[in-house]
């Protein structure tokens, strides 16, 4: 049966052998050795909105991996005329081996996933973003070797990103306080699913009003956008809002002074961060932006090989 990646959840026993399988393919490229288990194979990749490092390394990733990606616009695509989802994913399972897709609304990734008869991997949507999480989760266990006793604060919007890294951290055993302003709290469901994972797993999963309160003692201080794709009328709200939640040195030095800086990109300097904090020596973004290529070629592996 074809397994699809539309939620972290879905990768809830996985999380371990995937982070295990993007470090080996991270090697073998670095040390020049061939892994071509998608010979022959290509990926569908339909985004409705922009993206630069998931669609390059998503591209990059099958090439490397022996197989070929495909790039589709909605726009320029007969979906764009009115073709439904289901007809669009009953076609293209006939001629691609795997579909990624970003999306503005969560629910037509998981329409398109029920009609596919092949893979579909979710490139983000307005509730999850799981490919980026296996990157984090890649960068942090680089660094830190291990999850056990870290603590990682996420401060900010409740948003795609949040919602996944709180699934992903209750999964390894990291513990993690995420701070966000009222009325921008992560999806109530998937917080709920979190935090019991969490405690299976032995980990405090929490959401909490001030970012201090999160940043206090963390091993990993994270950050996305304030305002995300298709969310673009709240901008002056928001931006009025989420003053406090800025990630700037005053924040950072609550945190463990081996703290460790994230934030998914593309950045908003100025808003979410500072540039002397995602520029400085505790800023580990372009590695954690790396890592997407590593992560989603073991998903791509695992999923399509
Ligand atoms: N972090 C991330 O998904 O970046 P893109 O929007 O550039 O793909
Ligand atoms: N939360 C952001 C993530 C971008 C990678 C958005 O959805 O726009």
């Amino acid at each position: 049966m074809k397994k699809d990646l539309l939620s972290m959840i879905d990768l809830r026993d996985e999380v371990a052998l995937l982070l295990d399988m993007a470090g080996n393919i991270k090697e073998w490229l670095r040390t020049g050795q061939t892994y071509g288990p998608l010979r022959g194979k290509t990926l569908g990749m339909i985004f409705e909105k922009s993206s630069t490092r998931t669609r390059v390394s998503f591209e990059v990733g099958m090439t490397q991996l022996g197989g070929h990606a495909i790039f589709l616009s909605p726009r320029d695509m007969q979906m764009g005329r009115g073709e439904t989802v289901a007809d669009t994913a009953r076609t293209l399972s006939r001629y691609v081996d795997a579909i990624v897709y970003r999306a503005f609304d969560w629910k037509v990734v998981r329409e398109l996933a029920e009609h596919a008869t092949v893979p579909v991997i979710n490139a983000l949507d307005n509730r999850e973003h799981p490919c980026q999480i296996m990157a984090d989760l890649l960068t942090i266990r680089e660094r830190r070797g291990s999850f056990e006793g870290l603590k990682l604060a996420y401060v900010g919007d409740g948003n795609n990103v949040c919602n996944s890294l709180l699934l992903g951290s209750a999964f390894v055993g990291m513990n993690m306080t995420a701070a966000c302003p009222k009325g921008h709290h992560p999806d109530p469901e998937l917080l709920e699913y979190a935090v019991h994972a969490g405690r299976e797993n032995r980990c405090k999963i929490e959401v909490v009003e001030d970012p201090r309160q999160a940043a206090e003692e963390a091993d990993v201080l994270y950050t996305d956008v304030w305002v995300s794709m298709g969310e673009e009328s709240q901008k002056e709200e928001k931006e009025r809002l989420f003053g406090p939640y800025q990630v700037n040195s005053s924040l950072l030095a609550c945190a463990k002074s081996s703290c460790m800086v994230l934030h998914c990109l593309p950045a908003h300097r100025g808003l979410e961060i500072t540039d002397d904090v995602i520029d400085g020596p505790q800023s580990f973004v372009f590695d954690q932006a790396e890592n997407r290529l590593h992560a989603q070629k073991a998903i791509l592996a695992r999923l399509v090989g």
